[in-house]
């Protein structure tokens, strides 16, 4: 099938894109900024993401892949538009729509000189009416033709994870594939897409595609905060949080492979933004959302309980030299949108300590947050040497690797993310960590 998407150079769009290509479809990747464009042409892939580079090479050598500025060219000569422009937070966590908006006035006009049917599809996440009461009517004005009569709409959600983007999107055996439909013959092209690939197809109305995905981010956003409540009671009460874990999660109702790991929070582009827009959405719906308020109200405080531990075991911070060891909000990706290590960066800061950042990958992104407020490492050893502490921020692998902390100077690691296992570090340390109820010395 011949397929355009719309708000292609996003992490979201650009995997779709190479993905669709790579199961045998004829791609236009749009988008609006040229050097991006380009780039793209040129098989470089502008965002950090697993066999991303490997397979953006492998659709363009095919010659079914063309990133291109020209969304008319692309949406007239194709049979199913995606729509995969970015939802941000605006005003009071509400979703900022502008980009949804700008985009469904291009296709529509592109809509109005095109003959054949066509699927105009939603994958940017936004909250429930979105497409019926917003995309629809704008698709309508500038194209002069009507849904469903002259051209289908279809809202399919992302269930991308950073990092793992590339085979989530190939083999979404673990998500399903949601199909949301204004009637069968736009639900039926998107089938006929994804039934090559290994998933189960749900299909549903519009407006619950839209649900599903605020759903289960929220749901996963808040075991996580649910995780992080128990790991600092367990704290305070002498228990440890890793071991509770293990315990309930012999209980099969709440099993294994949930969303229970506790540590600094969770960021990214999705959770903090998507409950954020689900509350507001809620609360414009009549409903008090109190569990979502819970879950934004704990992920919030939880960076924090680091610099506790800290100020803890070193007293006060003012000249401390401390390591942050990752910056990215999680591994596998260069990502720093609402990492928790922006806060705890900030706080140490603001107690007029010194600090030394590394990041296998995110250490570009991490000099834009941070600019010359800290000192920027190539290696773990670097960021360590010389540090009266260090910081686990984010569970990249090397971090659990206890030879990297045999030369600090001071001996205090605190883990925000239990990576590491105290009883293989040398003696002489100090190691505390989220969930844990004392510091254990080495
Ligand atoms: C998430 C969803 O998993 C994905 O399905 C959706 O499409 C987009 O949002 P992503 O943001 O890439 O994906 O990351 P994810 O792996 O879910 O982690 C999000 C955050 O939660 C990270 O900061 C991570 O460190 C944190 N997290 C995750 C925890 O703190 N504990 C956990 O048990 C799991």
């Amino acid at each position: 099938m011949k397929i355009a998407v719309v708000g292609g150079t996003g992490f979201v769009g650009l995997t779709a894109a190479v993905g669709l290509a790579n199961k045998g479809h004829s791609v236009f990747c749009v988008g609006r900024n040229k050097e991006k464009v380009s780039k793209i042409s040129r098989g470089i892939p502008i965002i950090y993401e697993e066999n991303l580079e490997k397979l953006l090479n492998k659709a363009l050598e095919t010659g079914n892949f063309l990133a291109t500025t020209d969304l008319k060219t692309a949406v007239k000569e194709s049979d199913v538009s995606f729509i995969c422009v970015s939802t941000p937070s605006g005003e009071s966590g509400k979703i900022d729509l502008k980009q949804i908006e700008g985009a469904s006035a291009e296709i529509g006009k592109a809509l109005g000189e095109k003959k054949s049917y066509h699927v105009v599809t939603v994958k940017s996440t936004v909250v429930p009416g979105t497409t019926e009461n917003i995309v629809i009517p704008i698709l309508e004005k500038f194209s002069g033709k009507k849904a469903g009569a002259d051209f289908g709409v279809c809202m399919n959600p992302e269930f991308l994870r950073e990092g793992c983007a590339v085979s989530d999107f190939l083999y979404p055996k673990d998500t399903g594939i949601v199909i949301g439909e204004l009637d069968n013959k736009s639900g039926d092209v998107l089938v006929e897409i994804f039934k090559e690939f290994d998933g189960e197809i749900l299909k549903t109305s519009l407006r619950c595609a839209e649900m599903v995905k605020y759903a289960r981010n929220s749901y996963l956003a808040k075991d996580i905060s649910f995780a992080n409540e128990i790991a600092n009671i367990c704290q305070n009460v002498g228990v440890d949080y890793l071991e509770v874990k293990r315990g309930t999660e012999m209980d099969s109702r709440i099993g294994k492979g949930r969303f229970l790991d506790a540590g600094v929070g969770f960021g990214g582009s999705c959770f903090p933004k998507d409950v954020k827009a689900l509350f507001a959405k809620g609360v414009e719906s009549g409903v008090k959302p109190l569990m979502l308020k819970a879950t934004l109200d704990v992920n919030d405080q939880q960076p924090f309980i680091v610099i506790k531990l800290l100020k803890q075991l070193l007293g006060k911070l003012r000249n401390r030299r401390i390591a942050i060891l990752g910056a990215a909000f999680k591994p596998g990706t260069d990502d720093m949108r609402e990492a928790p290590s922006i806060r705890i960066v900030n706080a140490i800061l603001s107690e007029e300590a010194k600090i030394s950042v590394y990041d296998p990958v995110a250490l570009e992104n991490a000099r834009g947050i941070f600019g010359e407020n800290v000192v920027y490492c190539e290696g773990v050893e670097d960021a360590l040497h010389n540090v009266d502490a260090c910081v686990i921020v984010t569970e990249w692998p090397e971090f659990a690797e206890p030879n990297i902390y045999s030369n600090m100077k001071g001996k205090v690691i605190i883990d925000g993310r239990r990576v590491l296992d105290p009883g293989k570090l040398p003696s002489g340390f100090v190691y505390h960590g989220i969930g844990l109820p004392e510091a254990v010395k080495t």
